[in-house]
């Protein structure tokens, strides 16, 4: 359980430099730690000694264990028929033979500060190659879901359980769980001055490759790996000389989301509004660059309000969420009726 006194300890403090292989500067490692960011889902975090990219400060990794999921042990997941027959109305056949990637059953979670229930018994599965949309009316409880997912400080879970790959991810770390392969885009993505999005990437991406037992890419290397996954993206590779998300606009922070997942090879991607604040032709370019990341090994759940992102992306399922807790879930015309009739339709078809 990642306690929320632990966290602020690591993270409260800011950063007083920067590791010699991201250091960009002294006066801007500075302005990392006025920045005073507290965490990015596990993926970076600045403290009190340098800049935590996936958890690595130099070298440091603690390689995760996963042989048991590796393998495809059936065994090493417990897949909860009444969490199952609670989410899928009606399961295809052939999704029957994949795994399952994320079991959430029963979530309870309050804000740490004021010990309100926000969530409050999410059921959901998620198996190998689907896409999962969640929608539902602000305030409904979809990001604290992600964030709770993640293992964000302000939030406390109360009840239930989260099995990610065989394992339970609440006995994790928030960097443990981006080294497992668990992504979250963020709505408002932080800007890190001082540390070049390149030198962030190779990092993040080494991180990930160490847990997955892979060598670690040398800048050349890792410079022919990152220009495919530019390219894929429509993105100029000029983004990679510029410091993270520093002055780029709300469009290029979403792209630069996409990069990062693209780059990290995440099993597991939660984007949330990913389609937020973009234009016709980067909403395109975002959800195209997210089709091609989907495989048959991998799994998607997108938070969004509005059915253009998921006619790009088509879902497997839709999820409507309610007062904390998913109360529908059907397939692409549930979001259909969505947009035809609003939540009042889809209130009236609950019952
Ligand atoms: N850290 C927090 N402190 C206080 N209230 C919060 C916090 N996080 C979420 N909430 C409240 O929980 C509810 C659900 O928020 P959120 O998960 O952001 O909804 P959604 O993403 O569905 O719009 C809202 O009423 C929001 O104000
Ligand atoms: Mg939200």
């Amino acid at each position: 359980m990642v306690s929320r006194s632990s966290f602020c300890q690591r993270f409260a403090a800011g950063v007083g430099g920067l590791p010699t292989s991201i250091r960009n500067g002294a006066a801007r490692a500075g302005d990392v730690g006025r920045a005073r960011v507290p965490v990015v889902a596990g993926r970076v975090q600045l403290r009190e000694k340098g800049v935590l990219v996936c958890g690595e400060e130099v070298g440091s990794l603690k390689t995760q264990s996963r042989r048991r999921w590796r393998e495809g042990s059936s065994s090493s997941v417990t897949v909860s028929t009444n969490a199952m027959s609670a989410q899928l109305e009606e399961e295809p056949a052939a999704k029957g033979e994949a795994r399952v990637i994320l079991e959430v059953q029963g979530l309870r979670a309050v804000v740490a500060d004021t010990r309100q229930e926000i969530l409050n018994g999410v059921d959901l599965v998620i198996r190998e190659g689907e896409v999962h949309a969640i929608m539902g009316k602000n305030g409904s409880g979809k990001s604290t879901l992600s964030k709770v997912l993640v293992g964000h400080p302000d939030y406390e879970v109360t009840g239930g359980t989260a099995i990610f790959k065989g394992e339970n991810l609440f006995d994790k770390e928030p960097e443990e769980r981006s080294h497992c392969g668990l992504f979250l885009s963020f709505q408002s993505p932080v800007e890190i001055p001082g540390v070049s999005n390149m030198d962030f990437l190779r990092m993040a991406c080494n991180a990930r490759r160490n847990a997955r037992g892979l060598e670690e890419l040398g800048p050349l290397e890792f410079y022919g790996f990152v220009a495919e996954k530019l390219t894929a993206l429509n993105m100029d590779p000029r983004f990679l000389d510029r410091n993270v998300n520093e002055g780029f606009s709300g469009g290029e922070k979403k792209r630069n989301e996409i990069l990062q997942l693209s780059v990290l090879e995440a099993d597991m991607a939660i984007l949330d509004e990913i389609d937020s604040g973009l234009d016709i032709d980067a909403l395109r370019d975002v959800a195209n660059a997210v089709v091609g990341l989907k495989k048959d090994n991998n799994a998607i759940l997108m938070i969004t309000h509005y059915q253009r992102l998921l006619d790009y992306i088509m879902p497997t399922y839709v999820h409507i969420m309610e007062a904390g807790r998913i109360v529908k879930t059907g397939d692409m015309s549930l979001a259909a009726q969505l947009e035809a009739g609003g939540y009042n339709a889809v209130q009236a078809m609950k019952m």
